[in-house]
């Protein structure tokens, strides 16, 4: 799919303001705080979920307004279309093709995007925590009945730690452990199991794409680390066995912590850059490169799966980029509709074919 038009009223600090994209790639370019992470946001917010920023809906009305709006015509499924969003102080209105719909979870699946904030290089830098969430949000989108396992699976995983804090004041209560047990298993290796074939799809992918942004420097792997020991390959009715094990002979441990040791909610995954950890040994540029390479994996198996390939949005991205690096996300993205911020984009000839967009306090030029 891609975007044909972009009407901004009133969002964040541009006022009444049009964008005309073209297929290929947009350099949305500027001084610092001059709306170009806006314009990115407003793409993003069709896709019908929320602010990458973590904003609040009533925080996109421009200071001082009573309502934003943001409008986009857009190609996919074989016909142009269009979508609105109206931000009022207290309620949102949302019109797809003309239709009022009753909120934006009506806009999934019709417009698809795949963002690159700098917030995403959490996923090198920190702990688990955002690479669960990352991976999670994946299989999610891939299919809406994983959020419901994905949901019930916690609901049972807070119900197992509470009876485990109660067995250490009830130690007779240990044996009620197994009900729970049973459902975790069967629960938490539905979520490995997919979140496996997930990490083993993504990993083709990225490796790809990281050998063209290195120009065949570096080798990208993505390897999931389970707790129950699961493996690429292994069966659903494999990995339920695995985690039941697993937990049976950790239940002195959870008993004396109080919590579960084991499970998808303690599970990782390693970005490995050349057989070493992008974590701790992978430069910043390198870093950035490896978020990307699985950014524009992650919209590959997005397409493969819908037909239709998503949109790109890449803010602030080309920062710590050596020249390589960027000509590779500049010019060598086929296929693709992307929308890039930067800075400073005076340097003529870096960008082959596409379009440019001077932002300057909140005016599109
Ligand atoms: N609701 C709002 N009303 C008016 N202005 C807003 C609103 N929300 C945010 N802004 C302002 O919009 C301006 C532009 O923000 P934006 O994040 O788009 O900048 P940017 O061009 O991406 O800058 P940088 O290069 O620093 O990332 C900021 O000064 C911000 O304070
Ligand atoms: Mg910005």
């Amino acid at each position: 799919m891609y975007v044909t038009g972009l009407q901004l009223k009133n969002y964040r600090n541009l006022g009444e303001e049009e964008l005309k994209p073209c297929r290929n790639i947009n350099v949305i370019y500027g001084n610092n705080a001059q709306g170009k992470t806006n314009i990115i946001e407003a793409l993003w917010l069709f896709c019908g979920g929320h602010s990458f920023k973590g904003s609040k809906e009533n925080e996109f009305i421009k200071f001082g307004e009573k309502f934003a709006r943001i409008k986009t015509q857009f190609f996919a499924q074989d016909r142009e279309q269009e979508a609105e969003i109206v931000f009022g102080s207290n309620k949102k209105e949302v019109i797809i093709n003309g239709v009022k719909k009753s909120g934006s979870s009506s806009l999934i699946g019709k417009y698809t995007a795949v963002v690159f904030s700098p917030e995403d290089l959490t996923l090198v830098k920190r702990g688990p925590g955002a690479r669960r969430r990352f991976i999670d949000s994946a299989i999610c989108r891939e299919k809406i009945q994983n959020a419901v396992v994905i949901s019930r699976y916690n609901q049972t995983l807070n119900q197992r730690n509470a009876l485990l804090k109660d067995i250490f004041r009830h130690p007779e209560l240990r044996k009620t452990l197994g009900i729970w047990d049973d459902t975790l298993s069967y629960l938490g290796a539905q979520i490995i199991h997919r979140r496996l074939n997930y990490i083993e799809e993504l990993s083709k992918f990225a490796r790809e794409y990281h050998l063209g942004i290195s120009e065949e420097k570096e080798q990208l792997e993505l390897k999931y680390n389970s707790t129950c020991s699961a493996e690429p390959g292994d069966s659903l009715s494999e990995i339920t066995e695995k985690l039941s094990r697993r937990l049976s002979e950790s239940v002195n441990d959870d008993c004396k912590n109080g919590y579960t040791g084991a499970g998808p909610h303690r599970d990782d995954f390693d970005i490995i850059i050349n057989s070493r950890k992008a974590r701790i040994f992978a430069s910043q540029g390198q870093q950035r490169s490896a978020v990307l390479s699985l950014k524009l994996a992650e919209a590959q198996v997005l397409s493969e799966l819908t037909g239709e390939n998503p949109v790109i949005l890449l803010d602030d991205v080309l920062s710590e980029l050596d020249k390589k690096r960027q000509d590779f996300l500049l010019n060598k993205i086929k296929d693709y509709q992307v929308f890039i911020t930067c800075c400073d984009f005076e340097e003529e000839g870096l960008l082959k074919e596409g379009k440019k967009f001077l932002i300057k306090e909140g005016r599109i030029t």
